[in-house]
């Protein structure tokens, strides 16, 4: 480790600032509680209570600590806990709720046709909307599997007497997979690091280095650029240090009093991503076959599905590794994010249209000057069984995503409307990112290219079926610990 400092880093509220957000929980099995308002004025003291059970940056760093040290074990053996609120609910508890984000402000469920998602009635969802599964506050547990549901029964419990109802219970694992979602692929492999200095130690960069401060944009690793903490958290410098939304540092909205309640604080957006396995693989099969028959050799369904992702199922990017998976390369952290797309602008390595590629498009072309305030810090965990556990196709299986932000309507909208669902978007051309597989801003078809040796008309891959389904879930705040007291 090399650790360096930039100029103006600041010091982050470690023992303030929700520890999923900055550290990550990152646990092998999760459980989300979501809880309904019924008693607006009882609800407000009890959410001032919960403050002191809140899990912290702090907490979860020093876990790390000691692990590392082997005096623990890699996972918690208690339960950390974190919070999030709807701005609908902040509004009914008399929390400050002006924030200017216009996509927290105006909930998940009317935002979802902006996002593409197929039709569907809020009101049935299976987590949030306005329903019986309306997402007021979200919990997140996470720790031993045997210890997260008497938990979540004594918060429950104490909800209920607080008054809040239970709304929603969903498991989140990651075994027997371990970091490999559905479709078969390593995800979480490449997040951005994060600049600022751990509360209390100025000289302890919250984001490890491993690579001297000598590039342009500075690095905390291979692949790994450091974003100014004021993309993920309120009141701290936004990206290059430069004042952004309204303020040297960012600002949760015009009026001080919402601002001063979101400082320490982050937007959560949850999103309940069903998957289809069976529905991609034949999309994978059908797809194969087209594209040899507009004669491009050596397509396999494998292959296929590595170009739609831009990475290998053990995560080994397919700018390194073009013809075939690299395990050791995959299992390499470093290595299997030392790539950019610089050298690679037509997609003949990586497609344009290849997923890691249309939500970080690294130094490769862009319509955005700095790709850098598009990054998301992204918390998600499978949920149902995995295909080696339950073949069957009908299983309720997906990925509960969850990723922080400072602005939902920048960050995860724009990714997802501006970059995902347009065929032209980020780079110029190559189609519709097919990984997630929404229908796309501009109608249910979507386009997958892959560029022709020696010029002409691109080999194209198309499709109106959809096997990653929204069903739901909410934008939400997660407040810091301070700011859920101020409530009391
Ligand atoms: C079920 C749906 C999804 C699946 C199966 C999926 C799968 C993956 C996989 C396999 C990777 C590569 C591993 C990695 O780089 O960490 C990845 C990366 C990523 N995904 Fe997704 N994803 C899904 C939904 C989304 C959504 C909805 C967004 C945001 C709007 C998103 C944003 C990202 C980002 C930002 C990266 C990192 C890219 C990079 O920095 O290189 N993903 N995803």
């Amino acid at each position: 480790m090399t650790d360096w400092l930039l100029d103006g880093e600041p010091e982050l509220a470690t023992d303030r600032i929700q520890g999923n957000v900055l550290a990550g929980f990152f646990t092998d099995y999760q459980l989300f509680v979501g809880l309904r308002i019924a008693d607006a004025g009882r609800a407000r003291r009890w959410l001032a209570d919960l403050a002191g059970e809140i899990t912290t940056v702090d907490d979860v760093l020093g876990h790390r600590l000691l692990a590392r040290a082997g005096e623990e074990t890699r996972e918690p053996s208690g339960v950390w806990l974190n919070i999030g609120v709807a701005c609908s609910a902040l509004a009914a508890v008399g929390a400050p709720s002006a924030f200017d984000d216009v996509a927290f402000r105006e909930g998940l469920a009317r935002r979802f046709r902006i996002l593409g998602d197929p039709p569907s009635d809020p009101a049935g969802w299976p987590a949030g909307g306005p329903g019986e599964h309306r997402l007021d506050v979200l919990l997140i547990l996470a720790g031993p599997p045997a210890a997260l549901p008497a938990r979540a029964d004594e918060l429950v419990a104490s909800a209920r007497a607080g008054g809040l109802e239970e709304s929603y219970r969903e498991p989140g694992s990651t075994v027997p997979g371990r970091g490999i979602e559905h479709f078969g692929f390593r995800d979480g492999v490449s997040q951005p690091g994060v600049l600022g200095t751990v509360g209390g130690a100025p000289d302890r960069p919250i984001t490890r280095r491993s690579i001297p401060d000598e590039r342009a944009v500075p690095h905390a690793g291979p692949g790994k650029p450091l974003v100014w903490p004021g993309e993920f958290v309120f009141g701290y410098p936004g990206q290059g240090n430069l004042p952004r939304r309204g303020g040297p540092v960012s600002r949760a909205g015009d009026n001080d009093e919402t601002t001063a309640f979101a400082l320490d604080g982050s937007l959560l957006v949850f999103r309940r991503l069903r998957q289809d396995v069976g529905a991609f693989r034949r999309f994978l099969a059908t797809g194969t076959e087209d594209l040899r028959r507009q004669g491009l050799d050596g397509m396999t369904p494998e292959r296929l599905a590595a170009l739609i992702v831009g990475r290998w199922p053990s995560g080994a990017p397919v700018t390194r590794s073009p013809d075939q998976d690299d395990p050791d390369l995959g299992a390499d952290r470093d290595r299997s994010n030392d790539f950019d797309f610089g050298d690679d602008v037509h997609g003949d390595r990586c497609p344009l249209a290849a997923h890691i590629r249309k939500v970080n498009p690294r130094a490769g072309p862009s319509d955005v000057s700095v790709p850098l305030q598009k990054r998301l810090l992204r918390r998600g965990i499978p949920y149902g069984p995995f295909v080696s556990e339950n073949p069957s196709e009908d299983v309720d299986r997906g990925l509960l995503f969850l990723s922080y932000q400072c602005s939902i309507a920048d960050q995860f909208e724009f990714l997802s409307t501006d970059w995902m669902n347009s065929p032209r978007r980020p780079a110029g051309s190559g189609g519709h990112d097919l990984v997630v597989g929404f229908e796309g801003a501009e109608g249910r078809r979507r386009d997958f290219d892959l560029p022709r040796p020696g010029g002409g008309p691109p080999f194209r891959v198309s499709t109106t079926e959809e096997w990653v389904l929204a069903e739901g879930g909410e934008y939400l705040f997660a407040p810091s610990t301070a700011a859920l007291a101020s409530l009391a």
